[in-house]
C-alpha cells in the first residue's frame, strides 16, 4: 500500500513534467524530486508552459462569442477588471499552494488541512466534464481545416453552413472520435513533448496571421466601424448581471482557475522564481490572445450580419469563412488558420486528458493504460450526449433551455468553477490564513499586490462569487432571464 503511494506520487510528477517540456525542470526519479536546469529559461520554461495549457479554443473560440453575445464593449471591461483583480488573486493562490505543498490538488489541499481534500476533488471532476465538449468542439475545427484543404470554402462561407453541419447525424461525431482518438493516442504514447514544441512554433505564427487577418478585415469591410466601436467602447446600458456571470465564468475557463490546473503547475515551480511577475505574464499573454481572436471575429460578425450577434457557440465558425472567402488567397490562409487553430486546441486537449487520467490513476491505483480507457469511454459517452444535442435529440433541452453542450458547459463554468474558488477563498481566509500565502510568494521577491490581495481573497472575492453563483443558478433553472 504504501509502496503503492509512494509510485503513484512519482507517476504523477512524471505525467506533468511533459507540460515543462525540456527547458525548465529535469526529474531526479532516484530521489522523486524536482531539480532545476538554470534560473532563467526556469522562469521562461513556466510562463510559457502554465501559458500553453492556459491558451486554446477558450480564447479563440469562446471568448469572442461571449464577448458578442454580451454587449461587447461592456464584456471586455468587465473582463479586464476581473482579470487583474480576481484572476491575479486567484491565480496566485492556486500557484503557492502548489509550490508550498509541491503535490497536485487533492494531496495539496490534504497535505494543508485533511479536511478540506474535497475542495482538490471537486475541482478535479471539472477537467472531466470540459474534456468530452472541447473535443466536440475540437472537432468542429477539423472538419474546417479538413473543408478549407479540399476547397469547400465558399460552400462553406454560404447561408447556415454551420447550423446545417451540427444538424447532422453522424458527420460531427465522426470528426469528434478522431480529436479525441487523437489526444488519447498522444497520451497514450507520450509524445506530448513533440506537440508541445510544434505548438511553441505555432503559436506566434497564429498571433501574427491574426493580426493580419484583422488588418485585412478592417481595411477592405464596409461597415466595419461600427463594429469596432460595439467591440470596444463600453454600453454601460448593455450591463446585466449576465454580463458579470459571463465574463467570470470566462475568466476561469481561459485561465484554467478553479480546477487544480493551477496547483499542479505550482508545485513544479522553482522557489525563486516570482509568482507574481509569472502571473501577470500568464494574464497578458492569455488575455491578449483573446482580445486579438475577439478583433477578429465580433466586428466581422457585426459588419456582416448583426443577428449572429447573440448564435453562440457557432459564432466563429460562421464568420471566419466568410472573411477568408472575401479574401484572395483566403482558401490557403483559412486552411493555415484552422490548422493552427487545431494544434492549440490539442495541445490543450491533451492537458486536460493528462490530468483526468492521473486523477483516475492515482485515486483508484489503476493501471495507466486502463485509466486511459476508462476516461477515453466515459468522455466518448459525455461526448456523445453534446454531439446529438445538436442533431437527433435536439428536443432534449435541460433546464428547459440548454443544450448538452451548453449544460456541461454551464455547469463547469457557471456553478462548479464559482463554487470550488469560493472554498478556496474560505480555505485560506480561515483554515491556512493569507499570511500563508503572502509568505510563499514572497519567498522570491516583495510581494507588491499584498495588500489587494488579502482584501479581495477575504472579503471581495467570497461576497462576488456567491452572488455570482446565486444568479448563475437562478437564471439556470429560469427563475430570471437576462
Ligand atoms: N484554458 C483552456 C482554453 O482556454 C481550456 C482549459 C480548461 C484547459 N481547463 C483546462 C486546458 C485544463 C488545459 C487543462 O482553451
Amino acid at each position: 500500500m504504501h509502496f503503492y503511494r509512494y509510485y503513484g506520487k512519482i507517476y504523477k510528477r512524471q505525467l506533468y513534467c511533459f507540460a515543462f517540456s525540456e527547458t525548465e525542470i529535469i526529474m531526479d526519479h532516484s530521489k522523486s524530486t524536482v531539480a532545476e536546469r538554470s534560473s532563467f529559461t526556469g522562469k521562461i520554461g513556466f510562463v510559457l508552459a502554465a501559458a500553453g495549457s492556459a491558451v486554446g479554443l477558450g480564447n479563440i473560440w469562446r471568448f469572442p462569442y461571449l464577448a458578442a453575445k454580451y454587449g461587447g464593449g461592456i464584456f471586455l471591461l468587465v473582463y479586464i477588471i476581473l482579470s487583474v483583480t480576481f484572476g491575479f488573486t486567484l491565480m496566485v493562490a492556486e500557484i503557492a499552494i502548489g509550490r508550498k505543498t509541491g503535490q497536485s490538488p487533492i494531496g495539496a489541499f490534504r497535505s494543508l488541512d485533511k479536511r478540506f481534500s474535497f475542495i482538490g476533488v471537486l475541482g478535479s471532476i471539472v477537467p472531466m466534464l470540459i474534456l468530452p465538449y472541447y473535443s466536440v468542439i475540437g472537432g468542429w475545427v477539423i472538419k474546417y481545416s479538413v473543408g478549407f484543404i479540399c476547397g469547400e470554402m465558399s460552400n462553406m462561407a454560404g447561408g447556415d453552413y454551420f447550423g446545417n453541419y451540427i444538424g447532422e447525424a453522424w458527420e460531427p461525431v465522426i470528426w469528434f472520435l478522431v480529436f479525441i482518438c487523437v489526444t488519447a493516442l498522444i497520451v497514450l504514447f507520450g509524445v506530448q513533448k513533440g506537440i508541445e514544441k510544434v505548438s511553441k512554433i505555432v503559436m506566434p505564427v497564429l498571433v501574427v496571421l491574426m493580426i493580419f487577418v484583422i488588418t485585412y478585415t478592417f481595411i477592405t469591410t464596409e461597415g466595419v466601424w461600427d463594429g469596432i466601436v460595439y467591440y470596444l467602447k463600453p454600453d454601460f446600458s448593455k450591463f446585466s448581471y449576465m454580463t458579470v456571470v459571463s465574463a467570470m465564468g470566462q475568466l476561469f475557463y481561459s485561465m484554467s482557475l478553479a480546477m487544480g490546473i493551477m496547483i499542479t503547475f505550482g508545485s513544479y515551480m522553482k522557489k525563486g522564481i516570482s509568482i507574481e511577475k509569472s502571473v501577470h505574464q500568464i494574464e497578458i499573454f492569455d488575455t491578449g490572445i483573446a482580445f486579438l481572436a475577439g478583433l477578429m471575429i465580433v466586428p466581422a460578425c457585426v459588419a456582416y450580419d448583426p443577428t449572429q450577434i447573440s448564435k453562440g457557440p457557432g459564432l466563429m465558425f460562421g464568420v471566419l469563412p466568410r472573411i477568408f472567402d472575401n479574401m484572395p488567397g483566403g482558401a490557403f490562409v483559412g486552411a493555415a488558420f484552422f490548422i493552427m487553430v487545431l494544434l492549440a486546441a490539442l495541445t490543450s486537449s491533451i492537458s486536460l486528458m493528462e490530468t483526468v487520467v492521473s486523477t483516475v490513476h492515482d485515486k483508484w491505483k489503476l493501471d495507466r493504460k486502463l485509466s486511459l480507457l476508462i476516461v477515453l469511454g466515459a468522455s466518448i459517452i459525455l461526448g456523445l450526449l453534446s454531439c446529438f444535442g445538436y442533431s437527433i435529440w435536439s428536443d432534449v433541452k435541460l433546464f428547459g433551455k440548454l443544450q448538452f453542450l451548453d449544460f456541461f458547459d454551464f455547469i463547469t463554468n457557471s456553478v462548479m468553477m464559482p463554487i470550488v474558488a469560493l472554498l478556496t477563498c474560505i480555505f485560506i481566509t480561515f483554515i491556512i490564513k493569507t499570511k500563508t500565502i503572502d509568505d510563499e510568494v514572497a519567498l522570491s521577491g516583495k510581494f507588491k499586490m499584498k495588500r489587494l490581495f488579502n482584501v479581495m481573497i477575504p472579503y471581495i472575492a467570497p461576497i462576488c462569487l456567491l452572488v455570482i453563483l446565486v444568479f448563475a443558478i437562478l437564471e439556470g433553472v429560469g427563475v430570471i432571464t437576462v
